[in-house]
């Protein structure tokens, strides 16, 4: 553990970040290189797992989501660091024979956490990330030993006559009930028919791998995308018509909508950093029934939130999330530069109670298990 004195600390003020009448300049997302997992979860460097939207349609809805749980071909998650990203970046410097210019690296995830910090859903809702610098970049995994915790703590606390992991299930089945393997033209109706019947899995992704600008600085991060709308562009950098699909309890009162409106904050971080231009919520009573889709453009999610008040509370604005990740970076920036070693590890540490985040050295030298020996070299 770290001296006291040694910790750096950055509360955030939501009530500054607030009133702020500007929102630090965002470049859109341009997908420079892309992985896929398969079937075994075993790496390629290509977009093989790429699946086509294709929502289900009566008489396949409504659908119960738990069909097919006690077959669930579940990737058991471990902490797999960065080591996918940096294999694919590396391939694509290889490739291009030229480096990357981002200043930090990072998942999607990561990123996700820091753009809706300033509105944690309760006190028990912070994170814990490593970072260490090299080459001038800052490279940020998540403290895998704090995810695993938190979600066991989550769990443990569970009460619900649906277990979590059966809830969990459901938003893998919603994806297979909802995406094809090719596009359709190229699917038969009896694949599509027969998507009910499934096996559902987990460990088939694909990986989107993006450049994008937040307040000046320049980044990189990977994220799993669900499903594409038509065809990727031929062009490097156009846009791409990705689909982002979640499930949600169907809206029956003020709270519930309170509540979504406050998930699609999530919703709006995850997709917006990705540049993922819509998103299908499927629509899910509280037994698991899917009772129909909706599509939400991403763009137009924050207005949708304001409107939809109804001259309650506004639960989120989209200029403190990303005013606020833009600021947290810099100052991570900044902190870990002027360290003069120049190597280490660090922990990023958020208490959601005290909205403060924490930074400090872990370890004096190297990069931990952040980097990959194949990756320094
Ligand atoms: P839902 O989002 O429909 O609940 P993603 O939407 O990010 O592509 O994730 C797909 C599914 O993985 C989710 O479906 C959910 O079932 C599961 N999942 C993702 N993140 C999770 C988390 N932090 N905790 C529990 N389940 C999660
Ligand atoms: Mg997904
Ligand atoms: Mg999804």
């Amino acid at each position: 553990m770290a001296q006291n004195s040694n910790v750096a600390r950055f509360p955030i003020d939501v009530i500054r970040l607030t009133a702020a009448t500007t929102q630090a300049p965002v470049k859109r997302p341009r997908e420079f290189t892309c992985f896929s997992y398969d079937k075994n979860h075993n790496l390629r460097l290509d977009d093989s797992s790429i699946k086509w939207y294709y929502p289900p349609q009566p008489p396949a809805l409504p659908a119960n989501l738990s069909a097919g749980f006690d077959k669930f071909d579940k990737h058991d998650s471990q902490d797999e660091h960065l080591d996918s990203l940096l294999t694919a970046i590396a391939h694509h410097e290889q490739q291009t024979n030229q480096p990357i210019d981002a200043k930090f690296v990072t998942w999607r995830g990561m990123m996700t956490k820091f753009l809706i910090a300033p509105y944690p859903y309760d006190d028990d809702d912070g994170f814990e990330m490593n970072a260490t610098l090299f080459q001038d970049c800052i490279f940020i995994e998540e403290n895998w030993v704090f995810a695993a915790e938190k979600k066991a703590k989550q769990n443990s606390g569970w009460k619900g006559p649906i277990s979590q992991e059966e809830m969990t299930f459901w938003g893998y089945k919603f994806e297979t009930l909802a995406t094809i393997p090719r596009p359709w033209a190229e699917t038969s109706r009896e694949v599509i028919e027969n998507r009910g019947d499934e096996v559902v899995s987990n460990k088939e992704q694909y990986c989107s791998v993006v450049r994008s600008e937040i307040g000046g600085k320049v980044l990189c991060f990977g994220g799993e995308v669900d499903a594409i709308w038509d065809m990727k562009p031929k062009e490097p950098g156009a846009k791409i018509n990705w689909v982002e699909l979640k499930t949600s309890k169907v809206i029956q009162s003020p709270r519930d909508k309170f509540q979504f409106n406050k998930k699609l904050m999530k919703f709006w971080a995850q997709s917006f950093l990705l540049g993922v231009p819509k998103i299908v919520v499927g629509w899910r009573d509280k037994k698991g029934m899917l009772v129909s889709c909706e599509e939400y453009e991403t763009k137009e999610i924050d207005e949708r939130v304001r409107r939809e008040r109804d001259g309650g509370q506004w639960p989120w604005m989209p200029w403190v999330c990303v005013n606020f990740a833009s600021e947290i970076l810099d100052w991570i920036q900044q902190v870990i530069k002027a360290d003069p070693q120049q190597s280490g590890v660090w922990r990023i540490r958020f208490d959601a109670k005290s909205k403060v985040v924490e930074l400090f050295k872990v370890e004096e030298r190297g990069h931990g298990r952040i980097l990959t020996d194949e990756f320094v070299n």
